[in-house]
């Protein structure tokens, strides 16, 4: 693994101001956060720069308001979010550099916090303009990165700034990149990966990454459907992505090369309809699907055996559900393997990592995202990784 410098290098920070980028793109409700999980992840570092005396500046985004001021995408819409997870008071800053940022800095104590304004307000953020990068350091002594969730964006708040100041991995991000080693850089074998999500089209290099890295390849959802009807099943009214059906060929092709096998579903459950508990609803094998029905969920045979996988590997890593798993009972499939994981990974012997926002709901709904190795809070950026591609905003702060 790559090194890269945490917040054990760093001393008493008295007297110094701690730039720190965390992940503030929340979902919000009627302008309210209804899910404050980043920035618990974002808070361990934040009170630690604090209490470690630094007067603490947090840059983050908010939306894509595409270089302009766009009120409903102020940051200060977050703040009371911030405060109750932090426990502190924190004064909002509507600029990111120059003077209004130095009166605030010359206006708080050691160990407060300000919140600066949505970086993408300004044109150079996602430019990674170096004028932006430096004008943003100019304010600050150190630079923190604690957004692995934005990593893969190559923006001045995100790499640009890594190289004008000395830059330190937050805690969140060092959990991150110690879990995602753990998972496909130096994972203890056999590896499994759980593959699932509507269209192998917004997966194609993920899968091509992965067949390469791990040992099984359990695919499912609806990109499941693809590869079934590539091999010649025929799936009725399933989505479907049929002109791809020489891209899935391919990446079966190069799992046999590397000796990945790649496990899709033999039994499934279909319905006439997409509704939740249709009266059309069935469990067969994937050669029984009639031309009026749609898959909908992997089968309970098939769960069961890819369950027994799971206990012959010692890690895992899962993106996307095995099923429609927002309507019932099409969650049956993704709820079981998700409890299988869950149990493995208690009992110590399975490291499971899971990402991306729709994983992180069914985990959830299974009730079982506490028991996994790690959960990341990144979408975009968790499927770079496991597209084996470089992430800018970690790759800043690697030492050589
Ligand atoms: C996210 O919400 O996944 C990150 O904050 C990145 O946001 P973006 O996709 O707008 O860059």
């Amino acid at each position: 693994m790559a090194r890269f410098r945490t917040l054990d290098d760093l001393g008493d920070l008295t007297g110094n101001v701690a730039l720190v980028r965390v992940d503030l793109n929340l979902p919000m409700q009627d302008g309210s956060v209804t899910d404050d999980t980043r920035v618990r992840a974002a808070a361990p570092t934040i009170l630690e720069l604090a209490a470690k005396g630094a007067k603490v500046l947090l840059l983050a985004h908010f939306g894509r308001p595409k270089g302009e001021r766009v009120s409903t995408m102020s940051v200060s819409m977050t703040i009371d979010a911030v405060q109750a997870v932090l426990g502190k008071e924190v004064m909002f800053v509507p600029e990111i550099a120059g003077p209004v940022v130095a009166q605030s800095v010359g206006i708080l104590r050691p160990g407060d916090i300000a919140l600066l304004e949505n970086t993408r307000f300004w044109k150079g953020e996602e430019k990674n303009d170096p004028e932006l990068a430096k004008a943003i350091a100019a304010n600050g002594d150190i630079y923190v990165n604690d957004a692995f969730s934005a990593a893969h964006r190559a923006h001045a708040s995100t790499e640009g700034l890594a190289h004008l100041l000395p830059a330190y991995a937050g805690r969140s991000m060092e959990a991150e990149l110690k879990a995602l080693d753990a998972a496909l850089g130096t994972p203890e074998r056999p590896v499994a990966a759980v593959v699932g999500g509507a269209k192998v089209s917004s997966k194609l290099d993920v899968l091509t990454h992965l067949v390469t890295q791990v040992d099984h390849l359990i695919i499912g959802g609806g990109m499941a459907n693809t590869f079934l009807a590539a091999r010649g099943v025929n799936v009725g009214k399933s989505l479907c992505e049929y002109e791809l059906a020489p891209t899935c060929e391919q990446i079966l092709d190069a799992a046999d090369k590397s000796g990945c096998s790649v496990h899709l579903p033999y039994d499934v459950v279909v319905a006439k309809e997409f509704a939740a508990n249709p009266a059309s609803v069935r469990t067969c094998n994937v050669h029984e699907v009639a031309a009026d029905e749609m898959i909908l969920d992997v089968g309970p045979q098939a769960v069961e055996a890819l369950a027994d996988v799971l206990k012959t590997c010692r890690t895992l890593v899962w993106n996307g559900p095995l099923g429609a798993f927002e309507i019932e009972p099409f969650d049956t499939a993704t709820v079981a393997l998700a409890r299988s994981a869950a149990a493995l990974s208690k009992e110590g012997v399975l490291t499971s990592v899971a990402g991306g926002g729709d994983t992180v709901a069914a985990l959830n709904h299974a009730g079982v995202a506490d028991d996994f190795t790690y959960i990341s809070t990144a979408g975009g950026a968790f499927l770079e990784w496991m597209e084996g591609k470089e992430l800018p905003g970690v790759k800043a702060l690697e030492i050589a």
